[in-house]
């Protein structure tokens, strides 16, 4: 089986030289490809800019702004049979990338932002019935709740509710809810760990979720 798998930050550039993005390590989302792999399984790598080494043997497909994580995840996604998406992408961009490098002006400056396009919201509306969508929830408050909403609203099977301590860090503590609000397991140690855990439950159960019943 061929999983595409989404990690790491995505970049949002300013000027030539500048940009914002955010402090995710792609750990998890590597761990996620490794413990496909252990299980015998094909990983499709789409990441964003991390310090760590693709793993060997799965096909790896580097990336750096959202609308590239975008193309990528959509050129790949319909050879998959499912995706599990533990990117931290950018919400926001400049509405305006500068060529070459903004100068200092000696005033404050303010900067307009517009949405990126959702990724995971795209393979959810783009998805066939025979493909299944694990998506990530970063939630600090009234967690479940709206992890719920955002599983609902990017038409996933079930999602991961983790929290703002997991950016960058070694161990997480997640729980998968399903489309009825349930949760349906949890798990909490380093993240190669919790990635097993979430690999082998994803596959044993990959023919009954909810939304493709
Ligand atoms: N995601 C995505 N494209 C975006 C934003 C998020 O594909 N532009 C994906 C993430 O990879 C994750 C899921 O959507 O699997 C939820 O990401 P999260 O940051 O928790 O939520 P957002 O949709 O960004 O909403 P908010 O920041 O308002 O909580």
């Amino acid at each position: 089986m061929r999983v595409l798998v989404t990690a790491g930050p995505t970049r949002e550039y300013l000027d030539d030289v500048r940009y914002i993005s955010n402090a995710s390590s792609g750990r998890m989302g590597y761990a996620i490809v490794t413990a496909l792999q252990q299980a015998g399984h094909t990983a499709v790598l789409v990441s964003g800019p991390v310090d760590l080494a693709p793993p060997v043997g799965c096909e790896f497909h580097a990336v750096e702004s959202t609308s590239q994580m975008m193309e990528a995840c959509q050129e790949l996604f319909p050879g998959c049979e499912g995706v599990i998406a533990a990117a931290a992408v950018c919400d926001y961009q400049p509405l305006k990338r500068v060529r070459g490098k903004l100068s200092k002006s000696g005033e404050p400056i303010s900067l307009e932002m517009i949405e990126t396009d959702d990724v995971l919201a795209t393979l959810g509306r783009e998805k066939r019935p025979d493909q299944w969508i694990v998506g990530f929830a970063l939630e600090a408050q009234n967690e479940r709740e709206n992890a719920l909403q955002k599983l609902r609203r990017k038409n996933c099977d079930w999602i991961v509710l983790n929290r703002p301590t997991a950016i960058g860090a070694e161990s997480n503590t997640v729980e998968l809810i399903d489309p009825d609000g349930d949760v349906v397991a949890d798990w909490s140690g380093p993240k190669s760990e919790v990635s097993r855990s979430l690999v082998d439950w994803v596959l044993q159960n990959r023919g009954s979720s909810a939304n493709s019943r």
